[in-house]
């Protein structure tokens, strides 16, 4: 593991500084960051500019410093700046700024840049005392980490007003520990390539029919999001689905059950970690028609056949070194028939799911899972969003080190 002193050495870091007093240390900030290699770049709202300069800032951080949407003749690409960090630290995070962030509003560059950042975000917020525990910053704050993002801890100290209380910025050092640490827990599965399938497949019957089932995708695309997340390098191999696949990530699209099979084959060598998230059909029509089924008798017969196990397959050319994960979807003798599974297919975890759970299962966007291990351990898990279940499912399967 990286030591966390070379943690942001070329790490993509966007500031995005609010109007507060604490704006001055944002200069040590950035001075600290190009110190330890990072690539800075600082965004400002018009309010901050009062109290730190952009030429200040734009010297120590060798890159200039935008704080309008656009001017006369150009226009700030605020889609692309958020795209291009790594990390979006909005330093010192006022309570106005906060309370933009927390219902969507943007009227300046900085929170049309939070808007649109598809990286992690970052706050240290800062103000004084009885506006940090205001009950509507209070409710803006836990909003904003309701979004996802990452609230550094104020502190208690003299405030600029000169009242002493909580609502103290974190101190710039802090900030670069806090940063290090995050990156460091964030590239735990760097350097691995992970796939994923997720969603149905869909077996034609003739050119408007097909068999299908409900998979919604979701707890795929969740998985591939986490991973993503800590540093993978992620393919997800999906049927057909309704959701977005999320930036970031490596995706091919497949319909039949044969498809998928031969698309998961062609990667799996070089793959570290497979999760088998996807309900393939295990029954494909023997022949397609090639033209509409026409109504005719009062009972039409089908000849279906067995579709290639996907995991099965992989568990039988799998490498010591390659970790295999596979679902069992079940409406009884639950954890029997995950165990047996796990060891007909050869898989490393199997993560059981119980359609006798209320909430888990098939287009919820929660999930409830018990995840075996290959001694048979067991690992129960409560009712979580699909977000939460993936860094169960994540943190469950790489604690033994076997990546
Ligand atoms: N699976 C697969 N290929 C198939 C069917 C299933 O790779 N043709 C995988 C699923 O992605 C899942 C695991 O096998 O990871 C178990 O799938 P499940 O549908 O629960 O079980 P089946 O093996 O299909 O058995 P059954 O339908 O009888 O429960």
């Amino acid at each position: 593991m990286i030591p966390p002193f070379f943690m942001l050495t070329n790490k993509k870091i966007l500031i995005g500084v609010s109007g507060s007093i604490a704006a001055y240390k944002i200069a040590v900030l950035v001075r600290l960051l190009v110190k330890e290699g990072a690539i800075v770049k600082v965004i400002m709202t018009p309010a901050s500019t009062a109290f730190v300069t952009p030429l200040t800032l734009s010297t120590l951080s060798k890159n200039e410093v935008l704080h309008s949407l656009a001017t006369d003749s150009s226009w700030a690409n605020h889609v692309l700046l958020g795209r291009w960090a790594d990390v979006m630290l909005i330093a010192p995070l006022s309570c106005n700024t906060l309370a933009k962030m927390a219902h969507g509003l943007c009227d300046n560059l900085l929170t049309a840049v939070y808007l649109s950042a598809t990286c992690k975000v970052l706050v240290a917020p800062a103000m004084d005392e009885d506006m940090w525990h205001h009950a509507t910053t209070k409710e803006n704050i836990e909003k904003i980490k309701s979004f996802g993002n990452l609230v550094l801890p104020v502190h208690h100290g003299e405030l600029a007003s000169g009242l002493r209380g909580e609502g103290r910025m974190a101190e710039p050092e802090e900030m670069i520990t806090y940063l290090q640490n995050y990156f460091q827990q964030h590239t735990t599965l760097a350097g691995k390539q992970i796939v994923i399938t997720a969603g149905p497949t869909y077996e034609p019957i003739d050119p408007v029919r097909f068999i299908g089932n409900h998979s919604s995708g979701k707890m795929g695309i969740a998985l591939a999001e986490e991973c993503k997340n800590r540093g993978a390098t992620v393919l997800l191999i999906h049927g057909p689905i309704k959701q977005q696949i999320p930036v970031g990530m490596h995706s091919i699209s497949v319909q039949t059950a044969q498809q998928m099979y031969d698309a998961c084959m062609k990667v799996f060598e070089n793959t570290d970690i497979f999760i088998m998230a996807a309900a393939v059909a295990d029954y494909a029509v023997a022949e397609i028609s090639e033209t509409k089924i026409k109504k005719k008798e009062d009972e039409l017969i089908l000849t279906l056949h067995k579709t290639p196990d996907i995991l099965k397959q992989l568990g039988a050319i799998k490498k010591k070194e390659q970790l295999l994960v596979g679902f069992a979807l079940e409406t009884d003798h639950e954890k029997e028939n995950a165990i047996k599974k796990l060891k007909l297919k050869n898989a490393d975890y199997m993560i059981l799911n119980s359609m006798r759970d209320k909430g888990a299962g098939f287009g919820y966007d929660s999930n409830k899972i018990t995840i075996f291990d290959k001694a048979e351990n067991c690992f129960e898990f409560a009712l979580k969003s699909k977000k939460e279940v993936a860094a169960d499912i994540v943190n469950t399967i790489t604690q033994k080190g076997h990546v």
